[in-house]
C-alpha cells in the first residue's frame, strides 16, 4: 500500500537540527499525516486468509425478537460464519461502570443499530451482501425517545446524585430577583475521521493480539478477556494511533474490537472489522443531550446567592459512561462563578437510543450552557447586559465549589479582565450597537463567555499511569506509555519530556506504539489528562535513568556526581564539557552493566472525593479563560457568521505551542458546532434521522469565525500539570457555547419581542422563526 519511501522523518528532523532543543517543536506526526503515511486500523498489514466481518444490528428501537433466519446469509457463497451471543464462551456483558449492556442482543433491542450478530466472510462485500438476506422478526415495545420521558415512566439507568453547597431554600428568601426556567442541549456526533474499528489475529497457544482504534487499550483487553472467559494476559492490545475519537472511543471502539477476537477464537484466523460511517453513525452513543430546569436567585447588586438545577440527562439505553457523565455536569454546574448557595441534581436516564458516552467536555459543557442560560434570562429581565452578572460572580482565590475543592490558581478575574483590555471590549461593543442602530436587515450580537474546567479523572482510582524506557547501548531512546496519540499531540509532548530531561536530539526519541503488553492496567487517554499522567510517570523514569547515567559519568570522569551535567549530548563536569558523548556514556554505562530500562507509576497526589458526602478535593487544577463572541446574523435569511471569536486562555506554561493552539482552535470548533448547526435528530421510532454527513452539518472552513484570536494568560502554571503546561484538550470547547448567546443578543437586537430560548443548536432554522417571533 505504501509507496516507497526517499527518506524516512528522522532523516528529516536530523537535516533540519540535530540539536533542536529550545525551539518550538511541530507535531511529530505532521510528516506522516501530510504524506498520507500515517498509519491506522485499516492499514495493517493483514495475513493470508484474513476475514471481514459486518455488524447485523436492530432496525428497531425497542422489541422482542421472535425470530430470526440467518439460512440465506449462511448459505451466500465467501461467508464463513455468523457468530451471536450463543457463541460467547465467557460473559456476553461490556457494561464498564454498570454490567447492563451485552455485547449481542439475546431475547429483546433496546435500540435501533444494537448489535445482533458479526457475519464473517471472505470480503467485506459479500459480509454485507449476507448482512441484507438476514430476516429478523420483532415484536415491537414502546420507544422512548427523550429524557423527560424515561423519568416520567420511571426509566432510570442508575439513582440520581446531587451536590449541594450551603442552603439553596433559605438563601432564595434573600434574593431581590429569582428567576426559573427549562433549557435543552442536544446531542453531539463525534465525528472522528477514523470509523471504530478492529482487527485481531490468533498468536499461539490461543491467545489474540488486537489491534484497535480505541482511546482504551485495558478496556478493550479486559472486555475481550471477560468475553472470551480468557486470562488477561491471552489479550494482547496494540494502538499505533487513532484518526480522532473526541471521547467516542473511550468506551465504545471496544464492542468491535471485542467481536472481531471472539470471530478469531473460533476460526483461528485474523479477522477485520472496520465499521463504514452509516454503520458507524447508527450504532454508535453519542454526546448526551440533556434537558433541564433552574432557578437562579439574585441579590439587587447581581450577586448570585442561589441557583438551583436539575439535570435530565439522556443516556440511552445502557449505562456506557453516563454515570461518570453525568458526575461531570454536576462538577461544571457552576462553570466559573463563585455561588455560595448550590443545589444540582442529575438523574440519568434510561432511553431507547444507543447508549451515549464520551464527548470531549464529558458533560461539563452540558451543565456549563444551563447557567448561561440561568444568567441569560435573568440579565434580560433584569434589564441589564449578562455579561454584568457574569463579571460580577466570577470566582475567587479559595473559593468553594459546590463539591467543596477549595479554588487555588484561580484565573477567571485574571482572564476576564485581560481578555477586556487586550482586545478592547468596549470598543467591540461600541461596534456592534453602531452596526445595530445603522442596519436594520443584519444585527450584530455578542457574548462573552468565561470558562473553568477541572483537570483530573473525576473518579479518583483512574488517575495513574505508568512509563516504559529503553535506552538502546547506541544511545537511542524508545518509550512506551498509556498515551494514546488520537491528534491531540500527545505522542510530540511525550518526545519532548524525555528529549528534554537526557538533553538529547529529538530524533534519538521514537515514540512506541500503546500496547497492553509494555504498559498495563491503563486509564484510557481521556479526561484532558493524557499528557499530565503519562508525561509525569516518563519525567519520572527518566529521571532515574538520567541519575544513574550520571552515577556512570561521575567514575568515568572521577568526579563527584552532584557536578556532573549533560546538555546537547554532551557530559559536563563541573560546567566544563568533558570527552564523554551521550552515546560514549551509553556504551559505557552498558560494559559496566548499569540497566538502561526504567519503568515508572505516577499517581496524582492530593486529589480525594467522598461519594457519600459528595465532598472532597477531586480535581488536581482547573483551567481558565474567557472568549468573547460576535455575530452577524442575515435577518431575512436567519443565517448567521461569527465575525471574530477572541480568547485569553490559561495554557498554564505551554510546552507544545503550536500543539496547543490547535487544541484550542479545533476544541472550540467542535463547541461552536454543537451549540449552532449539529443536529442530531431520531425518530419518534428511536430511527436517526441524522444518519449521514448530508443530513448532519459540521463546521466547515466557511462556517467557522472569520477570525480567531487566541492570547495566552501569563501565569505561572501548576506544578500538577506536566513541566507546568496545563492540560488542554477539552476546556476550549466550552468556549463555544458563547456562540449561543451571541447569535440570541443579536436576535434580540432584530426582534424585541424576542423571548430568549435555550434550546440548543440554534439552527439557521431556529434563527429564523425567533427573528419573526412574537
Ligand atoms: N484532539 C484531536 N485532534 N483528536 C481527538 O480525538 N480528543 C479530545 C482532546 N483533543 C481529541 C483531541 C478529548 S475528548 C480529550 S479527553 C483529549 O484530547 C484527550 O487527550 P489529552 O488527554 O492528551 O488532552
Ligand atoms: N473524563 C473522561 N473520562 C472519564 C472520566 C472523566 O472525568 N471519568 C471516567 N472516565
Ligand atoms: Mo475525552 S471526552 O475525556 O475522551
Amino acid at each position: 500500500m505504501h509507496k516507497s519511501r526517499s527518506h524516512t522523518p528522522l532523516d528529516v528532523l536530523k537535516d533540519k537540527s540535530a540539536l533542536a532543543l529550545k525551539e518550538s517543536i511541530k507535531n511529530i506526526d505532521s510528516y506522516t499525516h501530510v504524506r498520507g503515511e500515517s498509519l491506522y486500523v485499516d492499514d495493517v498489514n493483514v495475513r493470508e486468509g484474513t476475514y471481514y466481518s459486518v455488524v447485523f444490528d436492530s432496525p428497531k428501537a425497542h422489541g422482542r425478537i421472535i425470530n430470526i433466519d440467518y439460512s440465506k446469509a449462511e448459505k451466500l457463497g465467501g461467508v464463513a460464519r455468523i457468530f451471536t451471543y450463543k457463541d460467547i464462551p465467557g460473559e456476553n456483558q461490556i457494561g464498564g461502570i454498570i454490567p447492563d449492556e451485552p455485547l449481542f442482543a439475546e431475547g429483546e433491542v433496546h435500540f435501533w443499530g444494537q448489535p445482533i450478530a458479526l457475519i464473517v466472510a471472505s470480503s467485506e462485500f459479500i459480509a454485507r451482501q449476507a448482512r441484507r438476506l438476514i430476516q429478523i422478526e420483532i415484536e415491537e415495545l414502546p420507544v422512548i425517545t427523550t429524557a423527560k420521558e424515561a423519568k416520567e415512566k420511571g426509566k432510570f439507568i442508575n439513582a440520581p446524585r446531587s451536590f449541594i453547597l450551603g442552603n439553596t431554600e433559605k438563601a432564595f428568601k434573600d434574593c431581590d430577583y429569582i428567576f426559573e426556567g427549562e433549557t435543552f442541549s442536544n446531542g453531539q456526533e463525534q465525528l472522528y475521521i477514523e470509523a471504530q474499528g478492529a482487527y485481531a489475529e490468533p498468536l499461539e497457544n490461543g491467545s489474540i493480539k488486537i489491534t484497535s482504534s480505541t482511546q482504551g487499550p485495558t478496556a478493550v483487553q479486559k472486555t475481550a478477556a471477560r468475553v472470551l472467559g480468557f486470562p488477561m494476559h491471552k489479550i494482547e492490545v496494540d494502538v499505533t494511533r487513532l484518526g480522532g475519537g473526541f471521547g467516542g472511543k473511550e468506551d465504545q471502539a471496544t464492542p468491535w474490537a471485542v467481536m472481531a477476537a471472539l470471530a478469531t477464537y473460533h476460526l483461528n484466523q485474523s479477522v477485520k472489522l472496520i465499521l463504514n460511517r452509516h454503520d458507524d453513525l447508527r450504532m454508535t452513543g453519542k454526546r448526551h443531550p440533556y434537558e433541564s430546569s433552574y432557578k437562579i436567585g439574585l441579590s439587587k447588586d447581581l450577586k448570585i446567592l442561589a441557583y438551583e438545577a436539575e439535570f435530565l440527562q439522556n443516556s440511552g439505553a445502557a449505562a456506557d459512561l453516563s454515570p461518570a457523565i453525568a458526575e461531570r455536569t454536576l462538577f461544571h454546574a457552576t462553570n466559573s462563578y463563585f455561588v455560595p448557595n448550590v443545589k444540582s441534581t442529575v438523574i440519568s436516564c434510561k432511553t431507547n437510543l444507543p447508549p451515549n458516552t464520551a464527548f470531549r467536555g464529558f458533560g461539563g459543557p452540558q451543565g456549563m450552557f444551563v447557567i448561561e442560560s440561568a444568567i441569560a434570562n435573568a440579565a434580560a429581565n433584569i434589564g441589564v447586559s449578562p455579561s454584568k452578572i457574569q463579571e460580577a460572580n466570577l470566582l475567587g482565590e479559595n473559593d468553594e465549589f459546590s463539591y467543596g475543592q477549595i479554588a487555588t490558581g484561580v484565573e477567571a478575574k485574571n482572564s476576564w479582565k485581560a481578555v477586556k483590555s487586550i482586545y478592547n471590549l468596549e470598543q467591540i461593543e461600541r461596534e456592534v450597537e453602531d452596526f445595530n442602530n445603522s442596519h436594520s436587515d443584519f444585527k450584530k450580537g455578542l457574548a462573552l463567555m468565561p470558562i473553568c474546567f477541572g483537570i483530573s479523572f473525576t473518579n479518583t482510582p483512574m488517575n495513574h499511569a505508568r512509563a516504559l524506557v529503553h535506552i538502546y547501548q547506541d544511545g537511542s531512546v524508545g518509550i512506551s506509555t498509556a498515551a494514546v496519540e488520537m491528534g491531540q499531540g500527545v505522542n510530540t509532548k511525550m518526545l519532548q519530556i524525555a528529549a528534554q530531561l537526557f538533553s538529547i536530539a529529538h530524533h534519538k526519541v521514537k515514540i512506541e506504539t500503546t500496547n497492553t503488553t509494555r504498559v498495563a492496567n491503563t486509564s484510557p487517554s481521556a479526561a484532558s489528562s493524557t499528557a499530565d499522567l503519562n508525561g509525569k510517570a516518563l519525567l519520572k523514569a527518566c529521571k532515574a535513568l538520567l541519575e544513574r547515567l550520571k552515577a556512570v559519568a561521575s567514575e568515568a570522569l572521577n568526579t563527584a556526581i552532584e557536578t556532573i551535567e549533560i546538555k546537547d549530548e554532551i557530559v559536563y563536569a563541573n560546567g566544563k564539557a568533558s570527552d564523554l558523548s551521550w552515546n560514549t556514556l551509553i556504551g559505557t554505562a552498558m560494559l559496566k552493566r548499569v540497566a538502561l530500562t526504567e519503568n515508572a507509576h505516577y499517581a496524582t497526589p492530593v486529589i480525594r472525593f467522598d461519594k457519600s458526602k459528595e465532598k472532597g478535593h477531586p480535581f488536581a487544577y482547573h483551567v481558565y479563560g474567557t472568549a468573547i463572541i460576535t455575530t452577524t446574523v442575515d435577518c431575512t435569511r436567519g443565517t448567521y457568521v461569527f465575525d471574530a471569536i477572541k480568547i485569553v486562555h490559561d495554557y498554564g506554561k505551554s510546552m507544545s505551542k503550536g500543539i496547543d493552539l490547535g487544541q484550542v482552535e479545533g476544541a472550540l470548533v467542535q463547541g461552536v458546532g454543537w451549540m449552532t448547526m449539529e443536529e442530531i435528530a431520531y425518530g419518534e421510532d428511536g430511527r436517526l434521522l441524522s444518519n449521514a454527513l448530508s443530513t448532519y452539518k459540521v463546521p466547515d472552513m466557511f462556517s467557522i469565525a472569520k477570525t480567531i484570536d487566541v492570547v495566552p494568560l501569563e501565569t505561572t502554571g501548576s506544578d500538577m500539570a506536566i513541566l507546568k503546561s496545563k492540560a488542554v484538550g477539552e476546556p476550549p470547547l466550552m468556549y463555544g457555547i458563547g456562540a449561543y448567546f451571541a447569535i440570541q443578543n443579536a436576535i434580540k437586537a432584530f426582534n424585541p419581542n424576542y423571548k430568549l430560548k435555550f434550546h440548543a443548536p440554534m439552527t439557521p432554522e431556529k434563527v429564523l422563526m425567533s427573528l419573526y417571533s412574537r
